[in-house]
């Protein structure tokens, strides 16, 4: 499960889009909308589908960029997602998510951004200036305002009976259908967390802000400060023992703590009926390891239990193959 944090300041239909969007799969998650205007009405839009919201104000920004780093590090973001966001986003957070921030701009990037270029300001010069198309850049987020990587651009054709209005709502449905799709490219670039890959592969929730604070590349929960609002940090069980992970995880995901398919152990008993005995038994110990190492809170252990399960399973049934084909030939040989 990826997550994507968003940042507004106004209305937030693009806020709103994107969360609907992403409600409806289980592969990536608004873990956070963001704003700075305390009366910003995507607060008010968000909090009524459910989102998390949270109020920073400019002094956070301006004085404490920071502690934004350590929030959206914190809540496990992957992804950061302006939309519509009229700040400039502080140095050590382009610096600390480099690659990972996202905004999306209503021109054909170069033309028609930077400094004072937003909403309808946008439309209305396009308008002035006669062009006959103008359209939509997802980008990613610099220094240099406007000025980051394309990720995606849609055009739309200008036409002379066109206000700045109706070129705003062309717009808007553009921008409804491009930003949900440049999310997913984003996150399909991404290189992946440590643990992620092999956790897809055998189909286990991974989530690093939910492991025990000693795994690598566990992200430790939100912790209590004043300005972020965060919720109260509650200690952790020890999780040091299979009984104190077994603890952790239950906290964690509630009812739905994910189970360890046993997927490897079922190979490697088919492996041993049907192929060749010692090499499907070995197969068998190290399926087994899989799920208690990872229940015991040693991931590392279970990945590597999970390495040589796989590697014995194909040799147990080469070996099967290969005492099978060779049986009759050998055996006609010796008699
Ligand atoms: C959109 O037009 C977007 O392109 C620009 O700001 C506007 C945000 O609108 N960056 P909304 O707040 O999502 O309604």
């Amino acid at each position: 499960m990826n997550k994507i944090a968003i940042l507004a300041s106004g209305t937030g239909t693009n806020a709103e889009n994107i969360y609907r969007f992403f409600s409806n799969g289980n592969r990536v998650k608004v873990e956070l909308v963001i704003y700075d205007r305390r009366n910003a009405p995507v607060a008010e839009r968000m909090r009524a589908l459910g989102a998390d919201t949270l109020y920073l104000p400019a002094e956070v920004w301006e004085q404490r960029p920071q502690e934004i780093v350590d929030l959206l590090t914190q809540r496990g973001i992957d992804l950061v997602v302006l939309a519509g966001f009229l700040r400039f986003i502080p140095t050590p957070l382009t610096e600390a998510f480099k690659g990972r921030i996202i905004n999306i701009h209503p021109s054909l990037l170069p033309a028609y951004g930077g400094r004072g270029m937003y909403g309808h300001k946008v439309h209305e010069a396009v308008i002035a200036a006669g062009e006959v198309e103008s359209g939509v850049t997802v980008h990613y987020v610099t220094e240099e305002m406007d000025g980051g990587e394309i990720l995606l651009q849609e055009r739309v054709a200008v036409d002379p009976t066109d206000t700045p209005e109706s070129l705003e709502a062309k717009i808007r449905r553009i921008e409804f259908d491009i930003y949900p799709r440049a999310i997913v490219a984003a996150l399909t670039r991404m290189p992946r967390r440590p643990g992620e890959e092999w956790a897809e592969k055998l189909g286990v929730a991974y989530d690093p802000t939910k492991l025990p604070p000693h795994y690598p590349g566990a992200v430790p929960p939100p912790v209590a400060n004043a300005a972020t609002q965060a919720p109260p940090h509650e200690e952790t069980p020890a999780a040091t023992t299979p009984k104190g992970y077994a603890e952790v995880l239950q906290r964690a995901y509630g009812d739905d703590v994910p189970k360890m398919p046993p997927a490897y152990l079922v190979w490697a008993v088919v492996m041993t009926v049907l192929c060749c005995l010692p090499a499907g038994i070995v197969a068998i110990i190290f399926s087994s390891q899989v799920s208690s190492k990872y229940y015991a809170g040693d991931i590392e252990g279970a990945q590597r239990a999970s390495d040589r399960a796989q590697i014995w399973i194909i040799v147990s049934f080469v070996l099967g193959v290969l005492t099978n084909t060779l049986y009759l030939p050998v055996a006609l040989l010796f008699n």
